[in-house]
């Protein structure tokens, strides 16, 4: 093979994408850290009053900086359609704006209904759906096991045992419009992510 030469520039292009997608956030979600921030011993030290950051919680950036992770220095939870919009007729659509119903990302929801939700401002609001081949709705008011629970870092449990039914970014909530806009899970499914 005497043409090693046109796969020079390739490599190049290809070598700092890689780099830098190493570098993305859970949930593809940061911020800059302050300009002062500086490593000691891999703990990122920032802020005015200072704070540290683990590992997990910082990446640098190519050409310098440090961006702080969002969903690693606080709690997320997406929601499935952009702003002001939820599923009417299976569909993310715009909501008119005389129904005024508020986005809360609920705490515990049963048979009955949504019992508690978290106050607005807890969690860090990342819109979009998990990209996942197959998604299923959770639903209490048809299936009672169905019941479930947020936790305060935004992972969805199954209220009975205390399963796991979904990571922070294996899901997304939002309005029904079919459920009197009640506020429910839809789920990647498990078998489709581990295959
Ligand atoms: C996050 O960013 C990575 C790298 O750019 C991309 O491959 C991935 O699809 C993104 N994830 C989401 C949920 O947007
Ligand atoms: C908004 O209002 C229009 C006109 O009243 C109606 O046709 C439409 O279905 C409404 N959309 C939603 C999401 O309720
Ligand atoms: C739901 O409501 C019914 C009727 O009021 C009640 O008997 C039942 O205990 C409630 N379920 C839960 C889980 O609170």
């Amino acid at each position: 093979m005497g043409r090693p030469l046109p796969w020079l520039p390739v490599l190049l292009v290809l070598l700092p994408a890689a780099a830098f997608a190493d570098e993305q956030c859970p949930m593809n979600v940061s911020r800059p850290a302050p300009e002062n921030a500086y490593l000691v011993d891999d703990v990122l030290w920032a802020g005015e009053p200072k704070k540290a950051y683990p590992a997990a919680a910082y990446r640098s950036v190519q050409g310098g900086g440090y961006v702080l992770c969002t969903c690693e220095t606080g709690a997320c939870v997406r929601k499935c359609c952009p702003q002001n919009w939820a599923y009417v007729e299976g569909k993310c659509s715009e909501l008119n704006a005389s129904l005024d119903v508020k986005f809360e990302v609920p705490e515990f929801v049963n048979e009955n209904g949504t019992v508690s939700t978290y106050e607005t401002g807890h969690f860090h609001i990342v819109y979009g759906k998990p990209k996942c081949a197959d998604k299923y709705r959770i639903m209490p008011s048809l299936r009672k096991t169905d019941s479930f629970r947020i936790t305060k870092t935004g992972w969805l449990l199954q209220d009975e045992s205390g399963a796991t039914i979904a990571r922070p970014d294996e899901f997304c909530l939002d309005s029904f419009s079919t459920e009197n806009f009640q506020k429910l899970p839809v789920v990647c499914s498990r078998e489709f992510m581990e295959n």
